[in-house]
């Protein structure tokens, strides 16, 4: 089977609060982006790793030497276009399955990366990492209006698995139907297509504010030492 990774890596990163996006920011002596590209870099399942990035990004350019697996295309306006983008790109490629990864997501381990893989690909079906919700749950504005019972809840994290022709049609159906879409599983379900929910360490967090980033340097030394 052939199996090729997307990593959208083309948003400004407006909540860091920092002058260039977040996957450029350093973490020792590597940029968030490069630690990412490494993680997926050890799976040898992948023949081709695609990343989105944004048009106007002069910092991929500038990067040392990668895994020679990666190319760059241009992202687009929401992560789903820069997602869509990389999947078109891969039209002449035809893989069966898309592993799809956030750059923002470096700490994610190699064997939930594995297990997402040999779970979905045994089934035959698509399937998230996902994390089952450890917090009392409100919805509300200024007040808590209620409390979300939590035994179905699940936080949605990366990779996200799927066949290669399904999540491409669900995109481009869902984009032109203007759903919103977050993440790849929205798609899917939204075109009835299965998400499977494979459990994943809650330590693969998405590096979003400054203090992500700071638990990120704390968590990515850990497991460099
Ligand atoms: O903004 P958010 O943290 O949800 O972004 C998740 C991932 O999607 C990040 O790695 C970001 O670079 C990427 N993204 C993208 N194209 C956009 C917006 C976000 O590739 N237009």
């Amino acid at each position: 089977i052939k199996i090729a990774a997307v990593v959208p890596a083309a948003g400004v990163g407006s909540r860091m609060q920092v002058a260039h996006p977040k996957q450029y920011l350093k973490i020792a002596d590597k940029t968030i982006l490069e630690h990412t590209l490494n993680k997926l870099g050890q799976l040898s399942e992948l023949d081709k790793i695609v990343v989105a990035v944004s048009e106007t990004d002069d910092y991929f350019k500038a990067l040392p030497l990668l895994d020679a697996r990666v190319t760059a295309v241009n992202g687009g306006k929401e992560r789903a276009d820069s997602v869509l983008n990389a999947l078109q790109a891969l039209a002449q490629d035809k893989p069966d399955w898309v592993l799809v990864h956030d750059a923002a997501r470096p700490l994610v381990s190699l064997e939930d990366m594995q297990t997402l893989i040999a779970q979905c690909v045994a089934d035959g079906e698509g399937g998230i990492l996902a994390a089952r919700v450890k917090d009392t749950i409100k919805r509300g504005d200024t007040h808590s209006l209620e409390t979300v019972p939590r035994e179905q809840l699940w936080q949605a994290l990366t990779p996200q698995f799927f066949p290669y022709q399904a999540l491409k049609g669900a995109l481009e159906q869902a984009l032109d139907n203007a759903v919103v879409i977050t993440d790849e599983a929205s798609a899917m379900e939204w075109a009835r297509h299965p998400v499977k929910l494979v459990s994943g360490r809650s330590d693969n967090i998405k590096i979003t504010t400054p203090e992500d980033y700071d638990l990120a340097c704390f968590l990515i030394s850990k497991q460099e030492s």
